[in-house]
């Protein structure tokens, strides 16, 4: 893991938008992995302002909430096409988003599976954290090997994301989520975390035991993890001082 800690939640996001653009840079037709949520946000107003060759991107949302309709404010499609898509040149046919309302749910979830192996695999994997260490729909104790499937959200989670529905009974229980197996198989993680609220989360997931009980632990076994975020949510992390010494000498040639 690289443990990247950044004095600002700005700073840390400048530092993610470089990596996304050497990436899209040195290989136009990459494959992103997207995530959700207020943390991602500021990130993909960046990218939108660097003018970046989206025309043969290619993406996968991690997820999505079921039985919400697509049109609704709050959907993950609504969210990715007025924060990110509609503001680059990306073409509508490499967009994947899970499909919410899908007939057969367990069908649609194989079926994405294998577009990512079609597509060549994810190169990138944007991931945000939730408070309880979910990386993106998948709570605690889900399966470290699990892959896309439904999932239903702890009452924790539905408290959190409450903030962007009316009340939290609006908040779907249910959701489809890629699995903890198939972000794994992202060439590349980058997590991204800020502020002190998900300060506990993080000094579990980069210091704590590899457990299910927090998801994100598992990118500890990821050879290319990259944890990229702010002071305050790095206000917990016994051995902070060592990594910014590590970032501070990051060599030039050090790739990763
Ligand atoms: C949601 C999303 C996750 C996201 C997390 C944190 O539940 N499914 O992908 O990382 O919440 O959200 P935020 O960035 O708003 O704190």
């Amino acid at each position: 893991m690289e443990i990247i800690i950044q004095p600002t939640a700005d700073a840390a996001t400048q530092v993610a938008a470089r990596i996304i653009e050497k990436l899209l840079r040195e290989k136009p037709d990459a494959v992103l992995g997207l995530a959700t949520g207020s943390t991602p946000l500021p990130l993909y107003q960046a990218l939108i302002a660097m003018n970046l060759d989206w025309s043969k991107v290619t993406t996968f949302n991690l997820d999505e909430y079921i039985g919400l309709p697509r049109e609704h404010p709050q959907s993950y499609h609504s969210f990715m096409w007025e924060n990110l898509f509609q503001h680059v040149n990306i073409q509508e046919a490499n967009v994947h988003i899970p499909d919410g309302n899908a007939k057969d749910i367990p069908f649609f979830c194989r079926q994405y599976e294998e577009q990512i192996q079609a597509a060549g695999g994810i190169d990138l994997q944007l991931l945000g954290i939730g408070t309880d260490g979910h990386i993106g729909f998948n709570e605690p104790t889900s399966s470290l090997a699990s892959r896309t499937r439904i999932k239903t959200l702890t009452q924790q989670t539905c408290k959190d994301n409450a903030r962007f529905f009316g009340s939290e009974a609006e908040v779907p229980k249910h959701v489809i989520t890629m699995g903890i197996g198939t972000i794994m198989e992202a060439r590349q993680n980058l997590l991204l975390a800020f502020g002190a609220n998900k300060s506990k989360a993080i000094a579990e997931a980069v210091e704590g035991p590899i457990t299910s009980i927090n998801p994100a632990s598992v990118l500890q076994m990821h050879p290319v993890a990259k944890v990229c975020i702010d002071e305050p949510a790095a206000s917990q992390l016994k051995r902070a001082d060592y990594y910014r010494w590590v970032y501070d000498n990051k060599p030039d040639w050090q790739t990763f």
